[in-house]
């Protein structure tokens, strides 16, 4: 049913294993040169210190605020963790367009003040109470509550915050504002909150994933690997941010990148940036799909030449289409007819849902072989026998086939001997963060 010609045109997006075997060997040196003094610099993939050397014990007691900031939404949550329970409500706020793009100051008090009308609306408006900060951008972190911004990723960029503490801009509103009172306990990115909220239910989980408007990964890294942290020797191991999605930043993906690629990166807000996350999440899969149909259609491959406005507007082609037309079954193309209907192109024929559906199946496909030859680095370079993999964001979560394919890809590409696990987490940028703050709490209790 399929054109042979899209599906020719389509080659430029399948990774050989030479080649993915080629990009696990490029990211294995950038994740070293990120761990090393004397090449953190120049390095792409920073592997930040998180300052979180210690994983919940299942001991943490207490009601806690969380703020999640970075990813499909912002939201403010009060988590109760006692001894068989763990209780958590939270809301969602909306950031306007203009306050992503706008000051700093301004961004911060919003926050601050959905803070506070939360914690009205919650009866706690009165209590001095505990927060960790879910912030889902590259952190240099200075310790627990110090993180320097270093980029803005994912549609934001909000002035005079990149190189300053982030904890700081916080606390700032809250002061000029005056009315609650909060102490912020930690600050950490939502891959970090995967692992700590996995680990939590999970001792096997090392590893986390999120696959979502942007992409990341952190890990469980020996100290004495990490050659820029300064914090307490006694500790043997460390939580590692590694910023994965800024690999190829530096040309190392090119030879893998196609000219949809390069369109999605030149139109971005952060051209040249990010390049690996541009392949991979849910902010840019779409929109890929999208420039692959609107060259086959102007080649006359597809809905007889004959587009729509919006298929030739920019970011019209949500991410969640792809899930939803590769949710169909096989010669069934009822969500597609719709995803196609709400473009404008009700003109197309089942020969053309059929290749819209193939050329997605071959962006997520690609997305899912990358991250999978990314896990499998961090799988062979840890070396242990068994490591459950926590993984959240919307394209994990949402996708028909990303897991699966996932699984297939990954077990080819890890060290024979080696098991894996991978497991969906929950809402580890919530409770993550409270459990942050709730180990910071116990320590500060422990050492005073
Ligand atoms: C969610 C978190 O569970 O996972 C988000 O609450 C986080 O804030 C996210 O950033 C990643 O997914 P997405 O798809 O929302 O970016
Ligand atoms: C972007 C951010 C990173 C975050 C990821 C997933 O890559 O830079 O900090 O973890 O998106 O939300």
């Amino acid at each position: 049913l399929i054109h042979s010609r899209i599906r020719e045109e389509c080659e430029v997006l399948k990774m050989t294993d030479k080649q993915i075997k080629e990009i696990m060997c490029r990211l294995h040196n950038d994740l070293k040169k990120g761990l090393s003094r004397a090449d953190h610099d120049k390095a792409t993939v920073k592997c930040w210190i998180t300052y979180i050397q210690d994983l919940p014990n299942g001991k943490e007691r207490g009601k806690f605020l969380a703020l999640d900031l970075g990813g499909t939404n912002f939201r403010v949550l009060i988590i109760n963790l006692g001894e068989n329970h763990f209780d958590m409500q939270s809301k969602i706020y909306a950031i306007p367009k203009h306050i992503m793009t706008g000051t700093g100051i301004a961004l911060f008090d919003h926050i601050a003040e959905c803070l506070a009308n939360f914690m009205k609306e919650h009866g706690v408006y009165e209590e001095r109470l505990a927060l960790g900060f879910t912030f889902s951008f590259p952190l240099k972190q200075l310790g627990l509550t110090k993180g320097v911004l270093q980029r803005w990723t994912k549609g934001f960029s909000c002035s005079g915050v990149v190189g300053e503490d982030v904890v700081q801009g916080l606390k700032d509103a809250i002061a000029r504002r005056g009315d609650v009172f909060i102490d912020v306990m930690g600050i950490l990115n939502d891959a970090t909150g995967a692992l700590m909220s996995c680990a939590h239910k999970n001792r096997n989980c090392r590893i986390s994933v999120i696959i979502g408007t942007g992409s990341n990964a952190c890990y469980v890294e020996k100290t004495a690997n990490c050659e820029l942290f300064d914090g307490e020797p006694d500790k043997e191991e460390l939580l590692i941010n590694t910023e994965w999605g800024a690999f190829g930043d530096d040309g190392s993906l090119d030879f893998v990148r196609t000219e949809f690629d390069r369109e999605v990166d030149v139109t971005s807000i952060n051209p040249g940036k990010q390049i690996q996350e541009k392949m991979i999440s849910g902010m840019y899969l779409g929109e890929l799909v999208r420039l692959a149909l609107v060259k086959f259609t102007r080649m006359g491959l597809l809905f007889g030449g004959q587009g729509s406005d919006l298929l030739f507007e920019g970011g019209s082609f949500y991410t969640k289409y792809v899930s939803e037309i590769e949710s169909d079954k096989p010669g069934d193309f009822t969500s597609c007819m719709e995803v196609l209907e709400e473009l404008g192109l009700s003109h197309a024929s089942d020969a053309d849902m059929a290749a819209v559906r193939y050329v997605c199946e071959c962006v997520s496909r690609r997305a899912a072989h990358l991250v999978s030859a990314g896990i499998a680095t961090l799988l062979n370079k840890m070396n242990e026998p068994r490591v459950t993999v926590g993984i959240d964001g919307s394209v994990y979560r949402f996708h028909p086939h990303f897991h699966t394919l996932m699984c297939e890809k990954i077990a080819q590409l890890v060290r024979p001997g080696l098991q894996f696990d991978l497991m969906l987490s929950e809402d580890g940028s919530g409770r993550g963060a409270a459990l942050v703050a709730a180990v910071a709490c116990r320590e500060a209790e422990q050492g005073s």
